[in-house]
């Protein structure tokens, strides 16, 4: 049997997913249990609340995922987890997980950075190529990667502060909008016009560095005072220009990254990724300046935390020789 399967365990956050994966770019199952509807009322994720979920969705997960691939454990090559970034006691449930399935079934068990995961979501539309850069923009995180060659990264630039997700949550917030509010931000922006004159940040500066909480008090301060003169703003409106400037502020570290390091691949991944202003912004940027440069956008619904994009990186990190064991713990701030 010349086929490798990976089964993939993702629990970082608030997603509970498990995956089987063909060679590394075939998705066989990918089982998405999300918890959104118990977070959003307190309009985040709590850490606490995410835990239970996950320790109680993913036995159901994992029959679900073989079934569905219509694999035994006895097909399977390997076992790759999400270590970290993220929560705590989310990873800790995946990585539990993983270590009994791979224990119980004499099965190599793979660790797999969550963000090297979202990269590798777009593997899933073509073969990968280096060098390659990434933008990654997600709840968590918000980094420039450059990959000189297969499996291995290097972060040429990352916000100060706020992410771009969680940017986009917390003004949803301002705007009455339910967690996680970038959807519906996005939504709203493109039934608006750029009228508010918001901060770009750093747009200027000679790095590939991002800030997004000067942003963030701008348009929550814009909010506040026009309540207190009783007026009411234009929600599009606002929506559309918070949306232009995240977009300007990050399609212009792109292009200052991709002069200086010429690359054969693009990748937009993660969460915000799914944002409709960026993918066309970079898609024309791309295509007007970096003609030679093929862009590979991970597909929307890949975009968000799943375990098929764990499966693929754990196929490379698999291949690379990436190896643990009963002794792998959670870290919540691992790094590339
Ligand atoms: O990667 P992800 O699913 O989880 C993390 O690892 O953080 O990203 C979730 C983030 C949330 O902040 C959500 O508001 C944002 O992605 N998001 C969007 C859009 N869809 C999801 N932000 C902007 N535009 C979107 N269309
Ligand atoms: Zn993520």
């Amino acid at each position: 049997d010349k086929r490798k399967l990976i089964l993939a365990f993702e629990t970082s956050c608030d997603e509970t997913s498990i995956a089987v994966v063909e060679n590394g770019e075939k998705i066989l199952s990918n089982i998405v249990a999300t918890q959104i509807d118990s977070h959003q009322r307190f309009g985040g994720v709590v850490p606490e609340v995410a835990s239970r979920h996950h320790i109680e969705q993913i036995t159901h997960c994992l029959t679900e995922a073989l079934e569905v691939a219509d694999v035994d454990y006895d097909d399977l090559s390997a076992v790759a987890v999400t270590y970290g970034p993220g929560l705590v006691g989310s990873l800790l449930i995946g990585v539990t997980a993983a270590k009994a399935v791979a224990f119980a079934h004499n099965l190599p068990l793979v660790p797999v950075n969550h963000m090297a995961g979202h990269i590798y979501a777009a593997r899933f539309v073509d073969q990968f190529q280096y060098p390659q850069m990434a933008l990654l923009v997600s709840g968590g995180h918000t980094e420039i990667v450059y990959i000189k060659s297969e499996y291995d990264f290097e972060i040429l630039g990352e916000t100060r502060d706020d992410a771009a997700g969680e940017a986009y949550d917390k003004i949803g917030r301002v705007l009455g909008v339910n967690y996680p509010a970038g959807k519906t931000i996005d939504e709203w922006a493109h039934e608006g016009s750029d009228t508010f004159d918001f901060p770009r940040a750093m747009i200027k500066e000679d790095n590939y560095d991002f800030s997004f909480s000067g942003l963030k008090s701008a348009f929550i301060n814009t909010v506040h005072n026009a309540e207190q003169r009783d007026e009411e703003l234009n929600s599009r409106d606002l929506a559309a220009s918070f949306q232009q400037s995240v977009v300007d502020v990050l399609a212009s570290k792109v292009e200052r990254a991709l002069l200086d390091h010429p690359v054969k691949q693009f990748v937009v991944a993660g969460g915000v990724a799914a944002n409709k202003g960026l993918r066309s912004r970079i898609e024309r940027d791309l295509q007007t300046k970096f003609p030679n440069v093929q862009l590979l956008m991970a597909p929307l619904k890949l975009c968000g935390d799943n375990a098929a994009m764990i499966g693929a990186a754990g196929q490379v990190a698999f291949d690379h020789k990436k190896r643990t064991d009963m002794s792998l713990n959670a870290v919540p701030g691992l790094s590339f």
